[in-house]
C-alpha cells in the first residue's frame, strides 16, 4: 500500500486489507469472519520480484480451505510459461480458486482473463461482467495461437532453462546485493553506490531494455524466446554500464 503502484490512483477498492508478504501468520491474522478471499501474487513483480516461499504459498491454500475462503492469484505478470511453468502456481504443487491473467495471454494483443472452477464461475452469467471489449473476436484468436506457440515451443521450459542461466551469470557483475526471481522475471538488488534508474537509463544507451523498481532493484523480463547468446550479451551490457559507474567515480 501506498506505494509508486497506488499513487495518485486513490481511493483504492473498498474492502482490502494488506498483510506482509510471505509472512503466513500476518495473513492469518489480517482474516476475520467478515472475510471472502485472499489475493496475492505468487512473484510481487513491482513490489521488487519477490517469489513466494513454498511454505507460504502452501500455507495459504491450506488455511483458506480451512476457512472456507477462496486463494486468488493475480498472475497477470506471472503467467502463460514467464516462471518456467504455464503459470507460477503449479511452481508450489497447489491449485488456486481464481486465477487473473493478461500479459503473455496475448503475446502483444491486448486481452485479459480469469480462470475459475466450475462452480465459482457460477457466479457469472452471460452479460454479468460485461467491458467494451471483452471477448474481443481478433484479440482471442490471437492469445490462442499464442498459447499454441507457447505450448508448441516449449517455453517453459526455455524460461527455466534461460532464467536460471541469467541469474547465475547475474550473480557475477560488480554491486550485486541480490539475484532473486522464478523463471524469467528476475531482480537483481545493487549496493547503495548503484542507483537503479540511472543503471537503467545507461543501459537503455547500450540497446538494453530493463525496469528498475525502486532505488536499487533492476528488473529484468525479457523475452520467452529468448537465447543463451542473448543473456551473454544482455550481461556484458549490464557489466559495461555498471563499470562506467565506476570508471566516472574514481575519476
Ligand atoms: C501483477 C499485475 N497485476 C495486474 C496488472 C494490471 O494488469 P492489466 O493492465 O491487464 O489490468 C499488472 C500490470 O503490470 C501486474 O503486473
Amino acid at each position: 500500500p501506498d506505494n509508486g503502484c497506488q499513487i495518485g490512483f486513490g481511493p483504492m477498492t473498498d474492502g482490502f486489507v494488506y498483510a506482509d508478504y510471505n509472512d503466513l501468520e500476518s495473513f492469518k491474522n489480517a482474516v476475520d469472519d467478515d472475510t471472502i478471499a485472499i489475493m496475492v501474487e505468487p512473484v510481487q513483480g513491482e513490489g521488487g520480484v519477490h517469489p513466494a516461499t513454498k511454505e507460504f504459498l502452501q500455507g495459504l491454500r491450506e488455511f483458506t480451505k480451512e476457512k472456507g475462503i477462496l486463494l486468488l492469484l493475480d498472475e497477470v505478470q506471472t503467467g502463460w510459461m514467464r516462471t518456467g511453468k504455464p503459470m507460477s502456481y503449479m511452481n508450489y504443487g497447489i491449485q488456486p480458486d481464481i486465477v487473473s491473467m493478461a500479459k503473455a495471454l496475448g503475446g502483444g494483443m491486448p486481452i485479459g482473463a480469469i480462470v475459475t472452477t466450475e462452480e465459482i464461475a457460477k457466479a457469472f452469467t452471460p452479460g454479468s461482467h460485461g467491458t467494451t471489449f471483452g471477448g474481443h473476436p481478433v484479440s482471442c484468436a490471437a492469445a490462442l495461437a499464442e498459447i499454441e506457440e507457447l505450448q508448441d515451443r516449449k517455453l517453459d521450459e526455455n524460461a527455466a532453462e534461460m532464467g536460471a542461466y541469467l541469474m547465475e551469470q547475474l550473480a557475477t557483475l560488480p554491486h550485486v546485493k541480490d539475484v532473486r526471481g522464478q523463471g524469467l522475471l528476475v531482480g537483481v538488488e545493487f549496493d547503495d553506490f548503484i542507483d537503479a534508474v540511472d543503471l537503467k537509463h545507461r543501459c537503455v544507451d547500450k540497446h538494453l531494455l530493463t525496469t528498475a523498481i525502486g532505488k536499487s532493484v533492476i528488473r529484468l523480463v525479457p523475452p520467452l524466446i529468448i537465447s543463451k547468446e542473448d543473456v551473454d550479451k544482455a550481461v556484458a551490457i549490464m557489466r559495461e554500464a555498471l563499470e562506467d559507474i565506476d570508471r566516472e567515480q574514481d575519476a
